[in-house]
């Protein structure tokens, strides 16, 4: 089967290509990449958009064209709590917000700590998903911490990386081990950064607003200073070390120092949210806005974006957390912590552009080559000859509200709604199935 995009605005930073374009689909592949001429611009597309026997014509005259994007942190729940999201569900969402390639975390039941739970990722994703699925297997059995995963046996299953993301490998003897292994099998461990002994159980970040509150606050250092320790640690080992949502004005202080050092080889990302919003979220005991680590300060959401601006942060990922309404609706001490986040991804991140914090291309590439590059996957995130046609076409400026209820992931948890966004995924295409919303 053949597709063309006729006419589009190419941007795909792998390639430094910022320009008007055709692209020519066959068989899920990119197959080609014509520029066009300056003096084309403004032609009538309609004469030109008339596709031959066989063949699929998308015109995209006026929109832009990005490579899918990468998401390389998505719960999606199964197996073991399909109440909150399937595979199934989860992927249409993606699709829904223009990612094309899935890292799923292992914080299911059972936990993807083995090859044989690998597999039947892998297998749901063949049956039910609407993108590609790429599992991130644990770290340690259960999760617990204590005895490390068979890293090797679930890396040939399929796992792009390792992580105990929700919890953090406190041991740092494991953590050291983990690291080690990474370096082995080429693949980075992913470090949820909290020390959970000074996070003392807490809901939100530390400060005024949680005394306030009466809410017990977690403060910055209980990141810090796990970042402070993994950071060390991939010095010693020479391990890959890539940090989860990052929160804190110290943690980007940190990673910045680590990668002028030159030394450890270690590569970071942040969410939406933890750019956009702050702890004020929460006021009104709003568990849409428990997120952990904890929404921040004014101060902490500047430096990330600074981060991501001088290319601390080398990636923006979810966090996608859904959860059921029923669990959010309870009292915020006793709700579980996450936000659901495919559907906002582009629109949220877009916004990073109107601010000026980052350009289109730069922007683009936090979602697409920079996670490719991370997890090794060398037919993502990129419009090359030969690789995945994975690609969104964005709709110009068509402005729309944040409706959680709308979403196509069962989780409708956001603080966003309501938000105005714009350049919303007007067709996404994954590995060459169309998926048209507009
Ligand atoms: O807010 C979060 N939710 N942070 C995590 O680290 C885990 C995630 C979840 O699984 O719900």
């Amino acid at each position: 089967m053949m597709v063309t995009i006729k006419n589009g605005h190419l941007i795909d930073p792998s390639q430094g290509i910022d320009c008007l374009c055709d692209i020519i689909i066959e068989n899920g592949k990119i197959s080609g990449i014509q520029q066009l001429e300056p003096k084309d611009k403004g032609h009538s597309a309609r004469d030109k958009v008339r596709g031959g026997k066989g063949e699929t014509v998308i015109d995209a005259e006026g929109r832009l064209v990005i490579p899918g994007l990468i998401d390389m942190h998505v719960h999606l729940r199964e197996p073991g709590f399909e109440y909150k999201e399937t595979i199934q569900t989860g992927t249409a969402a993606a699709a829904r917000g223009g990612v094309t390639s899935v890292c799923c975390m292992p914080n299911t039941s059972p936990v993807n700590d083995n090859a044989v739970t690998t597999a039947f990722i892998l297998a749901r994703t063949r049956e039910t998903a609407s993108c590609d699925v790429f599992p991130i297997g644990a770290i340690t059995k259960g999760q617990k911490g204590e005895e490390l995963a068979e890293m090797g046996i679930m890396r040939e299953a399929g796992c792009i990386a390792f992580s105990d993301d929700g919890r953090p490998v406190m041991d740092s003897l494991l953590m050291r081990r983990a690291l080690e292994y990474s370096k082995i099998l080429d693949v980075p461990v992913i470090a949820h950064c909290e020390d959970l002994t000074l996070a003392a159980g807490g809901v939100m970040n530390e400060g005024l607003l949680s005394v306030t509150m009466g809410l017990r606050g977690i403060p910055p250092q209980a990141e810090e200073i796990m970042i402070g320790r993994d950071i060390a640690l991939a010095e010693l080992t020479g391990g890959r070390l890539h940090i989860a949502h990052v929160s804190t004005k110290g943690s980007v202080e940190l990673l910045r120092q680590a990668k002028q050092r030159g030394i450890a080889r270690v590569t970071a990302e942040t969410c939406p949210h933890y750019f956009h919003i702050t702890e004020e979220e929460v006021r009104g005991y709003n568990t849409n806005a428990k997120v952990n680590p904890p929404l921040r300060t004014r101060q902490d959401v500047e430096a990330i974006r600074e981060g991501l601006r001088d290319g601390t942060i080398d990636v923006i990922a979810t966090d996608h957390a859904p959860h059921h309404a029923d669990e959010k609706r309870s009292e915020f001490d006793n709700a579980p912590s996450g936000i659901s986040g495919l559907e906002t991804l582009i629109g949220l991140s877009m916004k990073l552009v109107d601010d000026g914090v980052l350009n289109l291309s730069g922007l683009i590439e936090k979602m697409t080559a920079a996670p490719a590059r991370i997890l090794g996957l060398k037919d993502k995130g990129c419009l090359r000859p030969g690789s995945d046609a994975d690609l969104v076409i964005l709709g110009t400026k068509n402005e729309y509200t944040v409706n959680p209820e709308g979403f196509v992931s069962k989780g409708k948890n956001s603080p966003f709604a309501g938000w105005l966004l714009h350049r919303a995924p007007a067709v996404t295409i994954a590995q060459g199935r169309i998926y048209r919303w507009d």
